[in-house]
């Protein structure tokens, strides 16, 4: 061992995600310790049998697991839709024009405001766990306004995605195909150096498929590898031709038909469940039981967004999905994290094992059942990101 070396000892109940080291799925190790060297654990195992380290932290029975790995959000806006918050829990049903509020004021804003508001948004996410966030542009809808949101986020976060495809921009109503000429060509040009992934509202008022499917080629054959947000508002073609161009992810997943569902199990793409957005449109719940009893991998985030989902609480989607998806709260938690690592094809994050990353999460509770046995309440007591304690 090179660099100071950190034992957290004592731990009640360890998820790791990886089941060659405890029990079941989750790899559940009782009275664990991690050894933490640099950014990267170095150790885990049994706690008696910790390897003498520069420093120790005492977890006094506390358990411990990877930080969440929330794989959808959008981070780079202005402004809020609390009016139209206020009109939806009033009756009024959710639609993807609301998106236009958005963009005209974050149009509107300066490089540094919209900075502060998603350095703000990141650092409520860490104090909640959240160790590794994926966000994405889709606000600007202009070359320039895009390009700046990836610039911004990218300045901060690995995990950047363009989304110049959210809505048609207000100022192509009259020519939506123009505007996919837009976002496959100039606007791809400036944005993709900043990105690694490539995602498309894939929906009526949004996109349809061809549609999608020009613009998911598109970014791909610039280095983009796709992502899609499918079948949230109804059915339509999303979700197959997310698994069909391998997708990373196909994210919502809220209206399946069987064939659907069988795609999914059927292929490499995860299903990447957000009930923050069911709960704040008041919309039906993704069936989180049907997609594991086929066999897909699912993951579960935030979609943290001043529309459809205003929340960076990963717990508080557990909570959700256990509550009201069908999932149990074993396997909420390895979808917030394990399931997360892999909607962004990353194997060096989701799991507390030697080599990983050392993102590293301490609940004020006994077991990581807490997490939806107790909603609400903030059971995060210590968060170690890259090996650096951080809250
Ligand atoms: O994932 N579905 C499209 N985009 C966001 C909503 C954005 C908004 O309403 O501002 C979502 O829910
Ligand atoms: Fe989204």
């Amino acid at each position: 061992m090179t660099t100071a070396t950190t034992a957290i000892t004592n731990i009640g109940s360890l998820v790791t995600n990886d089941p060659s080291l405890g029990a079941g799925p989750l790899g559940l190790i009782q009275d664990a310790a991690v050894v933490v060297d640099g950014d990267r654990i170095a150790w885990v195992g049994a706690s008696r049998k910790a390897p003498a380290t520069d420093n120790a932290v005492d977890a006094a029975g506390r358990a411990a697991l990877p930080g969440f790995v929330d794989s959808h959000s959008h981070l780079v806006f202005a402004g809020d839709r609390t009016a139209e918050f206020n009109a939806r829990m009033s009756g009024q049903s959710y639609s993807a024009g609301g998106i236009r509020t958005t963009v005209a004021a974050t149009r509107a804003a300066t490089d540094e405001e919209l900075e502060a508001n998603l350095l703000r948004y990141v650092r409520e996410a860490l104090r909640q766990g959240t160790t590794t966030l994926e966000t994405k542009s889709g606000y600007g809808l202009t070359t320039a306004d895009e390009a700046r949101a990836l610039r911004i986020a990218a300045a901060h976060l690995d995990e950047v995605t363009y989304l110049g495809a959210h809505i048609v921009s207000p100022d192509y109503a009259a020519d939506p195909e123009a505007y996919v000429a837009l976002v496959t060509g100039e606007m791809l040009d400036a944005c993709a150096p900043h990105a690694r992934w490539v995602d498309v509202f894939c929906e009526k008022g949004a996109f349809d498929g061809d549609q999608a499917r020009t613009i998911l080629e598109a970014g791909r054959a610039r280095g983009l590898t796709p992502r899609v947000h499918a079948n949230q508002l109804g059915h339509g073609p999303g979700v197959q031709l997310a698994v069909e161009l391998g997708a990373a992810s196909a994210d919502h997943c809220t209206h399946l038909t069987d064939a659907d569902v069988d795609a999914l199990a059927g292929g490499d793409t995860v299903a990447t469940l957000l009930p923050g957005a069911e709960f704040s449109t008041r919309a039906q719940w993704p069936d989180a039981r049907r997609l594991l009893d086929a066999g897909a991998t699912v993951a579960l985030s935030t979609d943290c967004n001043p529309g459809s989902s205003f929340t960076s609480s990963v717990p508080f989607c557990i909570a959700l999905a256990v509550r009201d998806m069908g999932m149990t709260p074993d396997e909420a938690v390895w979808s917030a994290t394990a399931g997360g690592a892999a909607a962004l094809r990353r194997t060096d994050i989701g799991r507390v094992a030697p080599g990983a990353r050392a993102d590293v999460l301490l609940l004020d509770a006994p077991s990581h059942v807490h997490l939806a046995y107790r909603p609400g309440v903030p059971l995060v007591s210590a968060v170690w990101q890259r090996g650096v304690r951080v809250v």
